[in-house]
């Protein structure tokens, strides 16, 4: 059965474990195929007896690392959960089940799950009898895992396209020559985003032309931590000495020009963003169909006056034409500047942090009932 109302002592005490539920979510890993969800476990005194969070495609859920701590403690207590316990049988069983048979009591949860097929735990736990209470701290749950929940809506990857360049906007020189346009902070800020990322994407002219590794690099220069698949686009070989086929890293290449195609390929991958690295051309491709939702753009304080564009042609005549974006960030790096930038994207319907700000205000306290 569902809350129907919660004492304001209770709703105090579910944001406060809310709270560090997300604290630990927010340890798993970005640019997984799965969430990032954090779980705490409250026996029936209301002590902290189990932590959890997911981390990673094909570990435990953070429900089960919390109620594999908590053990028989568990029972008749409460679970507090930033995601809707998944009601299906994945590479792991259903999380709902799991609560179920722990004999907690009551279960709290930030947002639902979107997913057409983890979906419906929420509703699992009531049919058993558990009490569910939903929307606390949604705004915070659903920033952890934006890219995550994008691609469910959208139905294909999020995309951001980061590039360098210099303050007149060549991201080459003339002499084709790009390393380095920016200074070693903003590159290692690059390495830092892309490890957040499900997918690096570049087209086979920067492979050609510059022979890029595209792994995820600390400061000595050796791979480290997770690393995003390296996917290759175009339809010309590349070359078999080419870094990005040394096989270190998984490495893809798809034969193909069209955008559309490419994400198509990266969904079935289960991979929820994308890091367009470029070059100007494959920039250009995505622009135009529509496929970019983020920028962000690294320039350096420095003039070329000649060499390749950020981006190639737009198909853009008049200034009134003009591509406008949102920006939302600008951060001194070094001596460079990292701005960021939206693209609106019409089709996109996902609450966003911004919009849950007021959701949560009119359905904090709420059942499930709403939804
Ligand atoms: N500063 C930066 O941030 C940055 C980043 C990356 C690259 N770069 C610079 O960019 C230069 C390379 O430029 P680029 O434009 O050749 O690189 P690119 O965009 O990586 O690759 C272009 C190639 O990709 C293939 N391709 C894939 N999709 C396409 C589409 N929809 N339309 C047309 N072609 C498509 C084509 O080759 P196929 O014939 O094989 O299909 C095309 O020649 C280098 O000098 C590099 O240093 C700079």
């Amino acid at each position: 059965m569902a809350d129907r109302e919660v004492s304001t002592p209770v709703r105090q005490r579910d944001i406060a474990l809310m709270s560090r539920a997300i604290e630990l979510a927010a340890r798993g890993p970005l640019g997984d195929p799965n969430p990032r969800v954090g779980a705490v476990i409250v026996d029936l005194r209301g002590l902290v007896v189990g932590e959890g969070f997911h981390q990673g495609a094909g570990t435990p859920h953070a429900e089960v690392m919390a109620l594999s701590q908590a053990g028989p403690a568990a029972r008749g207590g409460t679970a507090v959960v930033t995601l809707e316990p998944c009601a299906h049988t994945g590479r792991t069983g259903p999380c709902a089940q799991a609560l179920i048979k722990a004999g907690v009591a009551r279960v709290v949860f930030a947002q639902a799950d979107p997913t057409p097929t983890a979906g419906g735990g929420g509703a699992m736990l009531e049919a058993a009898g558990i009490r569910t209470t939903s929307g606390v701290l949604t705004q915070d749950s659903v920033a952890l895992n934006e890219a995550w929940a994008f691609s469910f809506a959208a139905g294909r990857p999020r995309v951001t396209w980061k590039y360098a360049a210099t303050l007149d906007g060549r991201s080459a020189a003339a002499d084709g020559s790009s390393r380095w346009i920016t200074g070693p902070q903003a590159r290692a800020d690059v390495h830092r985003l892309r490890a957040q990322c499900g997918a690096i994407l570049v087209g086979t002219g920067t492979v050609i032309r510059d022979d890029p590794a595209l792994t995820v690099r600390g400061p000595d220069g050796s791979a480290v931590g997770r690393q995003p698949l390296r996917v290759v686009m175009g339809l010309r070989p590349l070359p078999e000495t080419a870094r990005v086929l040394d096989g270190a890293v998984p490495a893809l290449h798809l034969r193909t020009r069209d955008p559309a195609q490419v994400l198509k390929a990266l969904a079935d991958r289960q991979i929820r963003h994308v890091w367009l690295e470029g070059g100007p051309t494959v920039a250009a491709a995505f622009l135009g169909a529509g496929l970019v939702d983020e920028v962000i753009a690294y320039l350096a304080p420095a003039l070329l006056g000649a060499g390749a564009p950020a981006v190639g042609g737009l198909g853009i005549h008049g200034i009134d034409q003009a591509l406008r974006l949102t920006p939302h960030e600008v951060t001194t790096i070094g001596p460079d500047i990292r701005i960021r930038a939206s693209i609106a994207t019409a089709i996109i319907t996902i609450p966003t942090a911004a919009a849950c700000a007021t959701a949560t205000t009119s359905t904090s306290n709420t059942t499930r009932e709403g939804r």
